[in-house]
């Protein structure tokens, strides 16, 4: 039985990575998709692939009008908005604090929280006629401890909690449910640009990345998309103002227990 049949989405970010994974197992479970990305071939190609259950709608998630047309697509397309998923993202500006431009601050954090509050902001309004809806917004395990990204990502991250905490308290008594996924480092052209040779190098990153985890496997976006669906779906209904951390306890966990007990 499909989990999430009859249900439509806008995924931002969905051309690529872990949108894409979200994209392709929503589809999965019966659910429609507007693909809401600036990467205008990948978004055509994911949606020539997946067929009638998806549309792409090119979307800069920095531009208010353009969170707009997608989510009016959506209802447009497929009737309704019942899962908000705000995803897309970049690294931004790395490198010291004294070194970091205002404007470069000010674009990484349009990209990565700005266009969570607008994304967040027009869902509401329309779920919020429809009585209901979900929405789910990506942060990081560098959303809640220091040092696992640059700077100004690290602030974007951690502010997509506070936002969705607050905003799950008004959204609660509407039936709307505010979530958000933290992933650690998953396989997709942002971590392959970290950690190969770029951002194609798909295959150098992942041997790197699973190197890290347990069992020496790293998580893949259809990995993430376990989460996007848990918290997207019937499941996933008791949830609200949730992080859900998927990094297998290698991030966000300490290790320093080791001087108390063994740890291999
Ligand atoms: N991959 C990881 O290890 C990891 C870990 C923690 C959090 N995240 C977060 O997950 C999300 C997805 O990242 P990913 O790893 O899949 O990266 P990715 O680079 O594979 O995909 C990101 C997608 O966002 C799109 N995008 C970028 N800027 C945009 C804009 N202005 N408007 C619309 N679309 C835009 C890109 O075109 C791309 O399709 C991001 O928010 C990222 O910060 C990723």
């Amino acid at each position: 039985m499909a989990r999430l049949a009859g249900r439509s989405a806008v995924v931002t970010g969905g051309a690529r990575g872990i949108g894409e994974g979200i994209v392709r197992r929503y589809v999965a479970e019966g659910a429609s998709c507007v693909i809401a990305d600036i990467d205008v071939e990948a978004g055509e190609r994911l949606a020539a692939e997946l067929g009638d259950a998806t549309v792409f709608i090119r979307t800069d998630v920095t531009s208010e009008s353009d969170i707009v047309a997608a989510i009016d697509a959506c209802v447009s397309r497929f009737g309704s908005l019942d899962i908000m998923v705000n995803n897309a993202g970049i690294v931004g500006v790395t490198g010291p604090i004294g070194d970091t431009a205002l404007e470069d601050y000010d674009r990484t954090m349009a990209v990565l929280l700005t266009s969570v509050f607008l994304g967040t902001k027009h869902a509401m309004r329309v779920m919020k006629g429809q009585g209901g809806g979900a929405i789910i917004n990506t942060s990081s395990t560098a959303g809640v401890q220091g040092g696992l990204g640059p700077h100004v990502y690290s602030t974007a991250k951690h502010g997509v909690i506070g936002l969705s905490k607050s905003v799950a308290v008004e959204a609660a008594p509407l039936g709307i449910r505010v979530n958000v996924l933290c992933p650690g480092a998953t396989l997709s052209s942002l971590t392959a640009g970290l950690v190969a040779g770029g951002k194609d190098d798909l295959d150098a990153a992942y041997e790197r990345l699973s190197s890290k985890y347990p069992g020496g496997r790293a998580p893949r976006p259809e990995d993430m998309a376990n989460a996007a669906v848990f918290l997207g779906g019937d499941e996933g209904q008791f949830m609200n103002g949730a992080v859900l951390v998927m990094d297998a306890g290698k991030e966000v966990l300490s290790d320093r227990a080791a001087k108390f007990y063994p740890l291999d």
